[in-house]
């Protein structure tokens, strides 16, 4: 099946049937109820999100990807098969990231294209989706993140506002949700207390069809994993193969698999997180690795060596939260401050 009939365009916020029915006073937008599913192997694997619209399972990340690199490396990401791209309004490329998608070729509806609101922007949605689009030179984008569970202060960005959550951002992106402008909205590095108090609150209508958050095995986060699939939520791995400089490709226990496999640890840890369940979204700017990244088909991790990765002892986490005015991470499964950066 081509990735162009594989993306649907039927899209409508959805609410999962266990959250409905303990808000069933709520005036609703429910149009149906699904739960994701995951359909597909290899680069080949798309994942349906609560909305009925599907997601492919490989994407090419872009944070840190400098402009003037990522203009190419979209474009031959795309030319090599890749139909998801991720970008974001903080990582200050989205037009590069735009032009790289036009000088490809590939038509825009065959795209799924990912951007997020920026901190700043927490009070501006409508600012923010409209900045993000004219940069990326595109009508709508098809899946919008909130990035951080944190507002900040434009004019000092240690400082969260008083008067606002990001409960009141879901509340404005939601309203985005039909405007033509996003196909589907959801959150990212959400941890499950406030995954539980944003579905919880009386604003909450639909629920994100995506959390993106840090996955790879040395922060395999199962329970947030778990959480979300219950609520219907479809998880995406960023800083999958562990990052700038990561310390995981060296890693014995990854290497022996690699080596069963003849494949590389990169490799393994995109067909790790496929096999997961979730999508996978490497980065690189390098042609011989966005090529190699995409090479995920014919082969497969059997069920205990996907374990054994998952059971890696050694945690580290790319993304921490001292940057932010306030804490995200609350250690719930590992991955509270003390959890060493590498
Ligand atoms: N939502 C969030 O808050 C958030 C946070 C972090 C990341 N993300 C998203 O997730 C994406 C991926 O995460 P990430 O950028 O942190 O890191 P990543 O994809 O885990 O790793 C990227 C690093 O790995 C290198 N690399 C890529 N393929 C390789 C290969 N085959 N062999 C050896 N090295 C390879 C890249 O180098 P070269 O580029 O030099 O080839 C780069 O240094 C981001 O780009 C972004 O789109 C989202």
């Amino acid at each position: 099946m081509s990735y162009c009939r594989l993306l649907t365009r039927t899209s409508r916020p959805c609410i999962s049937s266990s959250f409905l029915s303990s808000r069933i006073q709520r005036p609703s937008i429910l149009l149906r109820t699904m739960t994701t599913a995951q359909e597909g192997k290899g680069t080949k694997t798309f994942f349906t999100l609560n909305t009925g619209d599907k997601i492919p399972g490989v994407g090419l990340g872009t944070w840190q990807s400098k402009p003037d690199e990522v203009r190419v490396a979209v474009r031959d990401a795309l030319l090599a098969g890749y139909r998801h791209i991720d970008t974001a309004l903080a990582y200050g490329n989205e037009a590069e990231v735009g032009q790289g998608i036009i000088d490809s070729g590939v038509p825009r509806s065959e795209i799924w294209i990912t951007t997020k609101l920026d901190n700043p922007w927490h009070k501006r949605v409508e600012e923010g989706i409209a900045s993000s689009l004219k940069d990326l030179q595109t009508d709508y984008v098809d899946l919008y993140l909130m990035h951080w569970p944190s507002s900040s202060v434009p004019e000092d960005l240690m400082k969260h506002y008083d008067d606002w959550t990001f409960i009141d951002t879901w509340r404005e992106m939601q309203k985005l949700v039909g405007t033509g402008k996003v196909r589907n909205i959801g959150v990212s590095n959400f941890v499950i207390s406030n995954l539980e108090k944003l579905l919880k609150a009386e604003s909450t209508t639909i629920v994100p069809a995506v959390n993106q958050i840090e996955l790879h095995p040395n922060m395999p986060s199962p329970k947030t994993i778990a959480f979300c699939k219950e609520k219907g939520i479809h998880v995406t791995a960023y800083s999958c193969l562990g990052s700038t400089d990561s310390p995981l490709a060296g890693d014995k226990t990854l290497g022996k698999i690699a080596e069963a496999h003849g494949k590389t640890p990169q490799q393994v840890l995109l067909q790790w997180g496929l096999q997961r369940g979730t999508s996978v979204i490497p980065k690189s700017v390098t042609k011989s690795r966005i090529e190699a990244n995409f090479q995920l088909d014919g082969w497969e991790l059997t069920p205990e060596e996907v374990e054994t990765l998952s059971s890696i002892k050694d945690r580290f986490k790319v993304c921490g939260d001292s940057w932010l005015p306030v804490r995200v991470f609350f250690n719930e499964e590992g991955d509270g401050g003390d959890v060493p950066s590498h």
